[in-house]
């Protein structure tokens, strides 16, 4: 049985085919950095169109990769929340179109919950229940993963996403677009104890997460009370401190976060997935943090951390249980947790 998966919610286009168990067969994704950069962020219509432009080349690639053809698909999965709904849009339309026209089934998926999913496939063994952590570009979610279905929110951002916050700090820094693996490459050569920067209800018991006075600390200390101060006047060590600084910020709320997590639910397995799990600061203080707390880390390769159409396959999950999408599944831009 093949499963072939669409991904359009942001600014990649994605394909991928894969088998029940899952096994991944192939996984194409078309990035969109180069026509977004020029205008420092993500673009809903911009991205919306060459989502049109790209997706069935994408999925002819996926097919090609995979040595299938169309006709030997059983099952087209999308995700069709959250996410730009334009982008969506363009993707939720096609895998109904294909699965009207070949007669087979549609799955849904939820692309937040397909992050951790990642971790699943990555594995190639059981990682439920455990505490799932998506740290992407839109949302920062701490979720107890009862199973591969049946996620429940412990926590979230109340403002800015881990992701978001790795790219505005890029701008203010005069670093360019995609911001996170720009800090992280400047982060390299400063010292985070550099600058002592807010680190947003780590004392407190809940488990959601802020980054906004982060974002705004940083701002402070580059340009002072002057807002007009331009980023190009700091010198290297400084922007490199500054860069190195604000990281650890971030690192050390999502790891004290997701500890305190793992205690209140006594799990023993973390799973982590989004764009911002890529960053090599975060993913040693993840690995340090689960060996402190007798857990188990689950952290997929790069590849499977950024957006990509693969980890759609928690649609095998949905089909084993005929959890089949009407044929007239619209696109859910905001994230509806439980
Ligand atoms: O999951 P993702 O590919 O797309 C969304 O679903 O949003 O995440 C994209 C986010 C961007 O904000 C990007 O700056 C961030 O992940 N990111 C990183 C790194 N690589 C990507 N953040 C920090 N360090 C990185 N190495
Ligand atoms: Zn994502």
């Amino acid at each position: 049985m093949y499963f072939l998966a669409i991904e359009t919610s942001c600014d990649e286009t994605a394909a991928a085919v894969f088998t029940e168990e899952p096994k991944i067969l192939s996984n194409v994704v078309a990035s969109q950095t180069d026509l977004h950069a020029r205008f420092g962020g993500v673009v809903p219509e911009v991205a919306a169109r060459a989502h049109l432009q790209r997706l069935l080349p994408v999925i002819d690639e996926a097919l090609r990769q995979g040595d299938l053809q169309l006709n030997q698909i059983g099952c087209v999965a999308v995700h069709n929340t959250p996410g730009l709904v334009g982008a969506l849009l363009v993707g939720v339309s096609a895998a109904k179109m294909l699965a009207l026209a070949l007669q087979i089934p549609l799955v849904s998926a939820n692309h937040i919950e397909s992050h951790i999913y990642a971790c699943r496939l990555a594995a190639g063994r059981e990682i439920f229940p455990c505490v799932g952590l998506v740290v992407s570009g839109g949302h920062t979610c701490l979720f107890h993963c009862k199973s591969a279905l049946e996620f429940d929110l412990l926590g979230a951002t109340l403002d800015d996403a881990a992701g978001e916050a790795f790219d505005k700090a890029a701008s203010i820094l005069g670093l360019g677009f995609p911001g996170g693996p720009a800090v992280e490459r400047e982060a390299a050569g400063g010292n985070p104890k550099a600058h002592h920067f807010p680190r947003s209800f780590l004392k407190e018991d809940r488990l959601d997460f802020s980054f906004s006075g982060l974002k705004t600390a940083l701002l402070y200390t580059v340009c002072g009370q002057d807002l007009s101060r331009p980023a190009s006047v700091l010198s290297l060590p400084e922007r490199a401190d500054l860069a190195a600084s604000f990281q650890q910020a971030v690192v050390d709320v999502l790891v004290g976060k997701s500890r305190q997590a793992l205690r209140q639910t006594g799990l023993k397995r973390f799973a982590v997935g989004g764009g911002v799990a890529a960053n090599r600061c975060l993913r040693t203080a993840l690995e340090q943090m689960a060996s402190e707390e007798g857990a188990e880390l689950f952290i997929p390769p790069m590849k499977l951390c950024t957006d990509n159409a693969a980890m759609a396959a928690i649609a095998v999950e949905k089909w084993r249980r005929q959890q089949w999408a009407p044929p007239d599944l619209d696109a859910v831009p905001a994230y509806r947790g439980k």
